[in-house]
């Protein structure tokens, strides 16, 4: 009998080869302890309640609404009584009806993606500016790059902070910059080869990407130059670190942040520990609420972020709604609270016959069956009243074609154990399935509305 296959291969631990900072080089804000943490956030957070309130109409009359003046809190835990903000909210004030400062004191404006409706426009000013290079700074250096490094930003540049955010934060640090931006991977290719840079920072699929394009070329991803990969705007998984760490054979660490709060930096994973993104709480106030009630949950339960910002001058945000789901856990590299690995946002659940899956689930689920790469597509369906999900998957360019039919069968299987919801799989051939140059588009809805 032929060995069975294994559907999924136990995922590796993430590979520590990085040693920790030697603590003398992290900033004020990280080496702060709990309690001169709490009372920073508590001082930090009464300025903020009452910059926003005497400066943005907004917030005045949300605030007065509830029955809630900045002075009712006394606690950190008084916050919960103030009311949230949406992304609906931004956008019924855009571009400039939630400024805290006059438009004359706004050094930045960046804008959200608004792949629906209306943008949300990010505001700043000089000291925002300054503060979220700080940050940046704070994340690359937790993620094992160090002053003099050669950083590779692949983020777009633009009214996306992806790019510019990267950029100032690696100028920060002391390092060189490399302002690539997306896009033309034949060249980031060169780019990598011929600067020889430390560090990337990117989208984990465009990441992929110019893995895939390294190969194409002939060059081993293994012998390039990087030691750190700084990976972040989109969801990924464990799988998705392991196959990178070890294709490029590089530190791959997370970095989290939305363009409504400041950018990439709101938090970041330390490269000795990986263990989720440190929230870095002297500058941002996270909580987790039930997604449907608007409930605050303990540490460690599962829903979605809030955040409020606690030293933004143009446009602080009070309780913003993430739509992120994620859990709060204990600081462990940092004495600040980590947040898990968002799995996904709330709005990019799908609801497959009454059953609820995340594509990182898939994406799980594909680097789990040998000889699927992890590019696929999520094409949704309605035949008569039934959805049909497929999951359009590449075939690594070294799998087998009579490799192709078991392994659809095993992704299938795969996607059924963990999500409950069967699938119809189509393996299609290797560099088909359309690729993006920042964040993958996962999912495509053909349902009827
Ligand atoms: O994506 C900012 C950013 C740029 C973060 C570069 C990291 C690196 P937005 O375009 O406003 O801003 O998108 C924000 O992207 O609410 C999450 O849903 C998602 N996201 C960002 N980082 C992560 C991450 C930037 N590390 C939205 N893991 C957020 C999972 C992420 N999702």
């Amino acid at each position: 009998m032929a060995p069975r296959e294994t559907t999924t291969p136990p995922i590796p631990a993430p590979r520590r080869r990085a040693a920790a900072p030697d603590r003398s080089t992290l900033d004020a804000g990280e080496r702060l302890q709990p309690d001169d943490l709490r009372e920073l956030q508590l001082r930090r957070l009464r300025w903020t309640l009452r910059h926003a309130y005497d400066n943005v109409p907004f917030y005045r009359e949300r605030f007065d609404a509830a029955g809630v003046r900045p002075e009712d809190c006394r606690t950190l835990a008084d916050l919960a009584r103030f009311p949230t903000t949406t992304k609906d909210d931004l956008r019924a004030h855009y571009p400039y009806g939630m400024l805290a400062v006059p438009r004359e004191r706004v050094a930045r404006l960046h804008a959200s993606s608004g792949t629906t409706g209306r943008p949300t426009v990010v505001a700043s000013t000089r000291r925002d500016v300054d503060t979220w290079a700080d940050l940046v700074a704070r994340s690359l250096r937790a993620a094992g790059a160090r002053p003099g490094d050669r950083v590779h930003v692949a983020y777009g540049y633009g009214m996306f902070t992806g790019g510019l955010g990267a950029h100032y934060g690696a100028e920060r640090l002391g390092c060189t910059v490399v302002p690539v931006s997306g896009g033309q991977t034949a060249r980031q290719v060169h780019l990598i080869r011929d600067l020889r840079p430390e560090v990337i920072m990117v989208t984990p699929s465009y990441l992929l990407t110019i893995l895939d394009e390294f190969e194409r070329q002939g060059v081993d991803p293994r012998s390039t130059s990087l030691r750190v990969g700084v990976l972040g705007a989109e969801p990924w998984t464990e799988a998705m670190r392991a196959e990178i760490e070890d294709r490029f054979d590089i530190d791959a660490v997370d970095i989290y942040g939305l363009s409504e709060i400041m950018g990439p930096g709101v938090a970041s994973e330390c490269v000795e520990t990986k263990d989720g993104p440190t929230v870095w709480e002297d500058h941002f106030l996270p909580e987790v609420v039930d997604p449907a009630t608007g409930t605050a949950l303990p540490d460690g339960s599962r829903g979605e972020l809030l955040l409020t910002t606690l030293t933004r001058q143009a446009l602080p945000v009070i309780r913003y709604r993430t739509r992120d789901l994620t859990r709060l856990l204990p600081g462990t590299a940092r004495a600040m609270r980590r947040m898990d690995r968002v799995t996904g946002r709330s709005d990019d659940m799908l609801i497959v016959r009454g059953v609820n899956l995340f594509p990182t689930q898939v994406e799980e689920a594909v680097l789990g069956v040998a000889g699927l790469a992890p590019h696929f597509l999520l094409h949704l369906t309605r035949e008569g009243r039934l959805d049909r999900l497929t999951v359009r998957v590449e075939a690594r360019p070294d799998c087998p074609a009579e490799r192709r039919g078991p392994a659809a069968a095993q992704l299938a299987e795969a996607v059924r154990t963990a999500a409950g919801v069967g699938v119809e799989v189509e393996v299609a051939d290797p560099g088909t399935l359309e690729r993006s140059a920042g964040k993958s588009r996962r999912v495509v809805d053909d349902r009827p509305a």
